[in-house]
């Protein structure tokens, strides 16, 4: 395995792959860039000058062996992940080194978890969906735990978003993300009802007390791969899926120099246990910008041994998150603990 600063990043043009190019170079790492159009390497390689590329299809094991030598993880942003996520996840097997992807879809969430035992006796971390949806409430999650408590009654995430101006990939992933969504319920992986309930959320201000949907996610794959919980729902305000719902909403638009848009989150996550109620909350600006310091960050604590062991790991399960959580306040990542 390499000991250098070379990561691959694979969907390195792609809206989210761009932020973990920029995320990478800022922080000191060497992006190898990667994906299967090479006009649209050369464009990037134009924006980040020196950037090494190469062209690789996801059904060309010999190019993405190529694409992934020489380097010590993969950040893989190129979805949807139901079909992008195996073939890199095998490729990064191939060539000994860690892999982090940013799926948001549940099925390719687990389907990397199930690989753990190859993982495991390969040395080598995976950790799918460390992004904005997966990573940012699973962490959240594990922050409100006290010192080697696994077990809790109840957790509710509910993410409010001012709107949702989605990327290419976001509707391409979403269309082909046809499954029906798992929560849990009694203890066990159920499909969220349908319709999907409705409830109220008393988010912290600006946004106040709103209806919210059921959205279950990536997170409900991550929190649950480490934390037994009888009850596990994820919520989203109305807003951003009426933005999602309409084709004519636009693409996200840069409005600083960093190509974040204006866009508003905020995360909350509720954790009950023996009669108490604790409530996180992360909150910043731009959900695919995020999810690159999300990555990268993890990326390093991964490769410096801050990783707690091997195999296809939450964040939560790998990372101290109260911990990681600070160190993403520096990154643009806001949250407060309410224990
Ligand atoms: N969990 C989260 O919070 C989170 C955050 C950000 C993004 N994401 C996910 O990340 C993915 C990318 O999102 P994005 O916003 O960056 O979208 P994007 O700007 O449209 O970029 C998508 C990238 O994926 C590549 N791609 C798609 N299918 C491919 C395939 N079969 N083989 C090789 N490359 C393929 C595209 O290449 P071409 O241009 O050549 O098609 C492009 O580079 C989506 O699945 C999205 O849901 C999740």
């Amino acid at each position: 395995m390499s000991t250098g600063r070379r990561i691959a990043v694979y969907g390195a043009y792609g809206h989210t792959g761009r932020f973990v190019v920029a995320e990478l170079l800022r922080r000191g790492w060497t992006p190898v860039a990667s994906g299967r159009d090479a006009d649209a390497l050369a464009a990037l390689s134009q924006a980040f000058p020196g950037l090494a590329t190469h062209v690789a299809t996801i059904d060309d094991p010999a190019a993405l062996d190529r694409a992934l030598a020489g380097t010590r993880a993969l950040i893989h942003c190129a979805g949807p992940f139901l079909d992008t996520g195996a073939p890199l996840l095998d490729a990064a097997l191939r060539a000994r080194i860690h892999y982090l992807d940013v799926a948001a879809e549940q099925r390719a969430t687990d389907a990397t978890h199930a690989r753990d035992a190859e993982l495991r006796a390969a040395g080598l971390v995976a950790m799918p969906s460390i992004a904005f949806y997966g990573g940012l409430a699973d962490l959240l999650a594990t922050a409100l735990l006290d010192e080697g408590e696994t077990r809790v009654d109840a957790i509710d995430v509910a993410v409010a978003l001012d709107r949702w101006h989605p990327t290419a990939g976001t509707r391409l992933t979403g269309e082909r993300n046809h499954y029906r969504r798992w929560v849990i319920a009694d203890g066990e992986r159920r499909y969220v009802a349908d319709p999907a309930p409705t409830r109220r959320w008393a988010f912290a201000a600006p946004i106040g007390e709103v209806d919210v949907v059921a959205l279950p996610l990536a997170e409900t794959i991550t929190i649950s791969r480490h934390l037994a919980c009888a009850e596990l729902h994820s919520w989203m305000n109305l807003a951003p899926l009426v933005d999602l719902r309409d084709p004519a909403t636009p693409a996200p638009q840069a409005t600083d120099a960093d190509g974040r848009s204006d866009q508003q989150f905020i995360v909350e996550v509720e954790v009950r246990a023996n009669g108490r109620r604790r409530r996180a909350r992360a909150s910043g600006r731009d959900i695919y910008a995020v999810s690159a310091p999300l990555a990268v960050e993890a990326m390093e604590r991964i490769l410096d041994g801050r990783a707690r062991g091997h195999g296809a790991l939450a964040p939560g399960q790998a990372f101290d998150a109260r911990e990681m959580l600070g160190a993403l306040a520096a990154c643009g990542i806001a949250s407060a603990l309410e224990h």
